[in-house]
């Protein structure tokens, strides 16, 4: 009798044993596995933000230069948006906003769109989804070249009603078997833009500029001029 109730107390300690050295490695490797996710999203997104405005169009530190624009539910936030600012010799440029498009085919498709300061959009990028891949990964740079369909755009270019797929009416390509996903990310970027022509004067203020600038904006022709000339000075 005392043989088995020892040898039940043995099995349970190694039991015991067992489960906690198991529920240890799950949780350490859980937290590593979440830093290593959340690293590789952040350089992901260091990376969408130098394509969007890339280092030879300001001269900010981009990734730490960050303001707090209104919340509005046209960028899909309750909350401040903060957006990456960027400059060059201390005049605003541009910026890069975070935008959340809600009715992917399979949930939110996270975006940067970047405008310059008139509102012409200087590039979007995914920076999340969770769309089909062969059917609505197409919006990935490294799936097709169709995100760069919005670059020069603006709220006026083409008409609010062309702010569409093809399909429905609009300027901009659908895939093929594939509408939902693109029509998201396209109705995301013009309620971005219209967020931003409405906001215009709070973002003015915000980024330190005056209303009516004694000197204007550098546009991203004059930003490529100066680049030339600084690269073969
Ligand atoms: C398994 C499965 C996955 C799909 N994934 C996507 C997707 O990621 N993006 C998308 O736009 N459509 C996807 N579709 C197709 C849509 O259901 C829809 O047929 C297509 O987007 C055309 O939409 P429309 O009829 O509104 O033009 C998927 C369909 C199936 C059956």
């Amino acid at each position: 009798m005392a043989a088995l109730a020892q040898s039940i107390r043995r099995n349970a300690v190694g039991l015991g044993l067992f489960a906690i050295i198991t529920g240890g490695t799950i949780a350490v490797t859980q937290v590593m596995t979440a830093e290593r996710i959340e690293e590789q999203a952040a350089r992901a997104e260091a990376k969408a933000l130098y394509e969007i405005i890339p280092e030879n169009q300001h001269d900010n530190d981009l990734l730490s230069d960050t303001v707090k624009l209104p919340a509005d539910n046209r960028l899909n936030s309750d909350e401040p948006v903060t957006v990456w600012v960027a400059r060059r010799d201390d005049r605003p440029t541009g910026l890069i906003m975070p935008v959340v498009a809600p009715d992917g085919y399979s949930g939110e498709i996270h975006l940067l769109v970047g405008v310059d300061l008139q509102g012409k959009v200087l590039g979007v990028r995914v920076t999340s989804h969770k769309e089909t891949p062969g059917l609505g990964d197409r919006i990935e740079t490294k799936k097709s070249d169709w995100i760069h369909s919005f670059t020069g755009r603006s709220i006026g270019d083409p008409e609010p009603e062309r702010w569409n797929v093809k399909k429905n009416g609009g300027v901009f390509d659908q895939f093929t078997g594939a509408t939902i996903t693109p029509r998201a990310v396209v109705k995301a970027v013009q309620k971005s833009l219209i967020y931003f022509r409405k906001h215009r004067s709070d973002i003015r203020d915000i980024l330190n500029e005056p209303a009516s600038p004694r000197r204007k904006p550098l546009t991203p022709e004059e930003i490529a001029g100066q680049t030339s000339e600084r690269e073969h000075s």
